[in-house]
């Protein structure tokens, strides 16, 4: 039975249950590699006591506005964890007795308003949660602290993933403040240097292995059959309930007013399902009164879950060879993709695809905002102009990206887009002329006062109109 926190007066945590998406068998514990033991499908943790409930305007027996104050007061706490951005939100999450939290003061992340994008696609009103302002610089953090927290309750010696880069370097932290090993599978030159040089810092047992995403994965699967190693990707559904809170903040940001649309990358599908699965409970438990629509926008170059959609209804996962320079989402099997498909019929959300360059200039103009973000984040402002086009998003509604890494996490990229040989020796390299105006280049000069007053006259004569 999952273990029961120490309460706080008037607040409750909730106690969970494991069900499998498909044939909705619920137990109270779970095989090592996180699948329903009768279907093989994933798992989801659930809530009994607010089913209990009626999922009315109650969670664990206390009231929608008890919840938001109590979370609002915990602002002014100084206990580590109510300086997480994720286990402020406790009541939502499994419950966890509070010694065990492992934590790096991950969530509290930023949401800035995008005025000139908003310009540029076409909306009146554009905000980006930056979930790459995470202690370890993405998204992944939010879901880790959870599932870290149990592997570490649970008594676990050594805590695995496959990862694309990010999920590696935020388990790889956490493993190593949770006292934990880590071991980390990549698939080898496929992953930036900034993030595998995060999960070599932070200890972690590294091995680049001669496959994509999904070769790792599927191998990473069979491990945690066969050696004590706990499974951390986001199939392990502690990773969904952390994850979830990423809704929950910025809803309380948003002061409970939901956007229209929410706009997040697709890779592994694992956080638009959290996403979707948060705003669901948040409005069954009476703390919003509408959902937003949930649109997921994939790389065309990866869009399994945009195949699966147009091309078999949705009703059974169409896996392609992926390749995308946003290394991030360069996934071909997603293994969430029935949870997210749910998601966007729940929620009556869009999926899309966008091309390489039509990734790199979105880059470049969240850049120019002095926001930044790493490629796999720059596809929700590609897909907001499309659905803008498509009258998806209408004239007057609102609009918030999910920004999910951060700039830094691929600095590769952003040097050849700027030198203008991102794209070389492909065939996306005559469309790159096209975006020469974002292009700022480094410029190389002699040290003298008068090469740099002539370069800079000169660029004040070019410089755009902000
Ligand atoms: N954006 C970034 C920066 C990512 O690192 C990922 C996934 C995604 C978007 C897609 O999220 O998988 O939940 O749909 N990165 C994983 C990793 C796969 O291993 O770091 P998703």
């Amino acid at each position: 039975m999952p273990p029961s926190a120490i309460p706080e007066p008037g607040v409750r945590p909730s106690e969970f249950r494991f069900h499998c998406i498909d044939c909705g068998h619920l137990s109270d514990s779970t095989s090592p590699d996180y699948r329903c033991p009768r279907c093989g499908d994933l798992l989801e943790i659930s809530f009994p006591e607010w089913n209990k409930s009626g999922l009315s305007s109650r969670a664990s027996g206390v009231s929608a506005n008890d919840l938001k104050s109590t979370w609002k007061q915990r602002r002014l706490s100084s206990a580590p964890a109510d300086l997480s951005g994720v286990w402020r939100f406790r009541e939502l999450l499994p419950a966890l007795n509070d010694g065990y939290v492992v934590t790096l003061r991950e969530g509290n992340t930023p949401l800035y308003e995008m005025p000139q994008c908003a310009r540029i696609a076409g909306v009146p009103h554009l905000a980006a949660k930056h979930q790459g302002m995470n202690p370890t610089g993405s998204f992944k953090d939010a879901g880790m602290t959870v599932a870290a927290s149990f592997a570490h309750h649970a008594g676990y010696r050594w805590i695995a993933c496959a990862s694309t880069g990010n999920t590696s370097a935020s388990m790889a932290a956490y493993a190593a403040r949770g006292g934990m090993r880590s071991l980390v599978l990549v698939p080898e030159g496929k992953i930036s240097w900034s993030k595998l040089s995060q999960a070599l810092d932070y200890g972690a047992l590294t091995c680049q292995l001669r496959t994509d995403f999904d070769g790792c994965l599927r191998l990473l699967q069979e491990l945690v059959l066969r050696a004590p190693v706990h499974q951390l990707n986001s199939i392990n559904p502690f990773r969904i309930e952390g994850q979830k809170t990423l809704a929950i903040e910025l809803m309380e940001q948003m002061e409970w007013q939901p956007p229209d649309h929410i706009i997040v990358p697709g890779g592994n599908l694992g956080n638009s399902s959290a996403i979707g699965k948060a705003l669901l409970e948040m409005r069954n438990l009476g703390l919003i009164s509408r959902l937003p629509k949930l649109s997921i926008i994939q790389a065309e170059g990866a869009n399994a879950l945009v195949r699966t959609l147009r091309e078999a209804g949705g009703k059974r996962l169409i896996s392609v060879s992926a390749e995308t320079r946003a290394t991030a989402i360069r996934i071909g099997n997603p293994a969430s993709w029935k949870k997210a498909a749910r998601v966007l019929e729940a929620t009556g959300g869009a999926c899309e695809q966008v091309s390489e360059v039509e990734m790199a200039q979105a880059k470049a103009e969240i850049g120019a905002e002095g926001i930044g973000c790493e490629p796999a984040s720059a596809v929700t402002l590609a897909g907001l102009k499309k659905l803008v086009k498509q009258g998806f998003v209408k004239a007057g509604e609102t609009v918030v990206l999910i920004l999910t890494g951060n700039l830094l996490k691929d600095p590769d990229f952003t040097m050849e887009f700027h030198r203008g040989d991102l794209f070389a020796g492909s065939p996306h390299e005559s469309e790159m002329t096209a975006l020469s105006m974002l292009r700022r280049p480094p410029i190389v000069l002699d040290a003298t006062l008068d090469e740099v007053l002539r370069t800079l006259e000169q660029a004040d004569k070019t410089a755009p109109s902000g």
